[in-house]
C-alpha cells in the first residue's frame, strides 16, 4: 500500500513539474494551483484522504511523503508567481549550465591508441585480426611444435565444435596472416584481445591485451628492433629511459629478447642505482615490458617469404602490464571492474 501510494506521489510531483513548464498565463498557473492545492479535489487532499486507508504503522511515512510534496508545489508556485499576478519567467538563462561529466577513454584503449599513435608516426600500419584464430595459424605456422605445453586444453581455449579454432592465445598469429597476404616490405602493429585460461588474479586475467609489432624487408637486422624499441620507448614512457635486452626464448623468433625498461621511479637516469624498496620495480631497478626477436626464417618460409632475401623483426607488448607499469595500477582487476574513481584518475 504505501509503496504503491509513494510511487503516485513521485508520479504526480513528476506531472506537476510537467504542467508547470507549460504555463503561460495567470489564469493556468491558478488552475494548476487549484488542481494541486484545492481544497477538495486537490491531488493533495486526495492523498491525504487515502491516509485513512493506510496501516497504522505506515501513516507517519505516507503522511511525510504527502507533506513533502505539499511544500514541494508551493515552493514551486511561490517561485513562479509575480505579486501582480503575472507569471514570472522561471527560467533564468544567465545561470551557469549543470555541469555535464565529460567521458573519455578506458585507461586500456588510451594506452592502445597511444601506442598505436607513436607507431603510425614510425610509418607502421594498424592491422586488426580476428580473435577466434585457426589453430594453425596461433601456433604451427608460428614454429610452436605440435606437442608443446602452450597448446594443451588447460591454456587455451578451444571452440568446441570447430576443430580447428581457438581464441587466439597471443596476437601472433597477425604476423602470419599479415605475411600470408602481403608481400614485402611489410610494417605493421596489430592490436587486440588475447585470452588465456588463467584464473583472474593480480597480474593474470583469461582475456587480456597485447600489441603486436612486425617489419620485415630485406637486411633488417637485430640493430633496427633495438632502435625502434628504444624511439618508441622514448616517446611512450620519456626521453631518459633505458632499455635492456635478455636473452628470451620463443619459437617464432631467433635469436629472442624480453626488454626491461629502466623503473621511473627509482632509476631515472642511466648509472643510478635503484632503491633497494622501490614498490614499482622490488629493488631490481629493471621493469619487463615485452618480448620481441627477429622473425625465425621457418616462420617466414611458413608465410612464403624466402629468408635467404628477407628478414624481420617482432615484438609483443601486453598493454595490460604497460597500464600497471606507467600507471603503478597495483591489480590488473581494477582495470576492469570500472569504476569510475579509479579510471579517472590516469592520462
Ligand atoms: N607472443 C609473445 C607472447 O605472447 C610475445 C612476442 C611477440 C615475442 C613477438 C616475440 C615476438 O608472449
Amino acid at each position: 500500500m504505501i509503496d504503491e501510494l509513494q510511487k503516485e506521489i513521485e508520479g504526480a510531483r513528476q506531472s506537476f513539474l510537467h504542467e508547470l513548464a507549460h504555463v503561460q498565463s495567470p489564469e493556468k498557473l491558478a488552475a494548476l494551483k487549484e488542481r494541486y492545492l484545492g481544497r477538495k479535489k486537490g491531488a493533495i487532499g486526495q492523498f491525504l484522504a487515502r491516509l485513512k486507508g493506510c496501516a497504522p504503522a505506515e501513516k507517519p511515512a505516507a503522511g511525510q511523503a504527502i507533506n513533502e510534496l505539499k511544500a514541494f508545489i508551493e515552493e514551486a508556485l511561490a517561485a513562479v508567481s509575480c505579486g501582480d499576478g503575472a507569471v514570472r519567467e522561471w527560467l533564468d538563462h544567465s545561470l551557469p549550465a549543470s555541469e555535464l561529466p565529460v567521458g573519455r577513454f578506458h585507461l586500456i584503449a588510451d594506452i592502445q591508441r597511444r601506442i598505436e599513435d607513436i607507431f603510425l608516426q614510425l610509418g607502421y600500419e594498424i592491422a586488426h585480426g580476428p580473435e577466434a584464430e585457426l589453430e594453425d595459424y596461433n601456433f604451427t605456422k608460428l614454429n610452436i611444435p605440435e606437442h608443446h605445453p602452450a597448446r594443451d586444453e588447460q591454456d587455451t581455449f578451444f571452440l568446441e565444435g570447430h576443430d580447428e579454432l581457438l581464441l587466439r592465445t597471443h596476437t601472433s598469429p597477425m604476423q602470419v596472416r599479415y605475411m600470408l597476404a602481403h608481400k614485402p616490405p611489410l610494417k605493421i602493429i596489430s592490436p587486440g584481445k588475447a585470452f588465456r585460461k588463467d584464473d583472474p588474479d593480480a597480474t593474470h586475467s583469461p582475456c587480456f591485451h597485447q600489441v603486436e609489432g612486425l617489419l620485415v624487408d630485406r637486411a633488417i637486422h637485430f640493430s633496427h628492433l633495438k632502435g625502434t624499441l628504444e624511439a618508441f620507448c622514448r616517446s611512450f614512457y620519456g626521453p631518459d629511459v633505458v632499455l635492456r635486452f635478455r636473452p628470451g626464448y620463443f619459437p617464432f623468433t631467433e635469436p629472442s629478447a624480453e626488454v626491461d625498461i629502466s623503473c621511473f621511479l627509482c632509476s631515472p637516469q642511466q648509472g643510478s642505482s635503484p632503491a633497494g624498496n622501490c614498490r614499482v620495480c622490488k629493488g631490481s631497478g629493471w621493469l619487463e615490458i615485452l618480448g620481441s626477436g627477429m622473425v625465425h626464417p621457418q616462420v617466414l618460409r611458413n608465410c612464403g617469404i624466402d629468408p635467404e632475401v628477407y628478414s624481420g623483426f617482432a615484438f609483443g607488448m601486453g598493454i595490460e602490464r604497460v597500464a600497471m607499469v606507467k600507471y603503478g595500477v597495483p591489480d590488473l582487476r581494477l582495470l576492469y571492474e570500472n569504476d569510475l574513481r579509479l579510471l579517472g584518475q590516469f592520462g
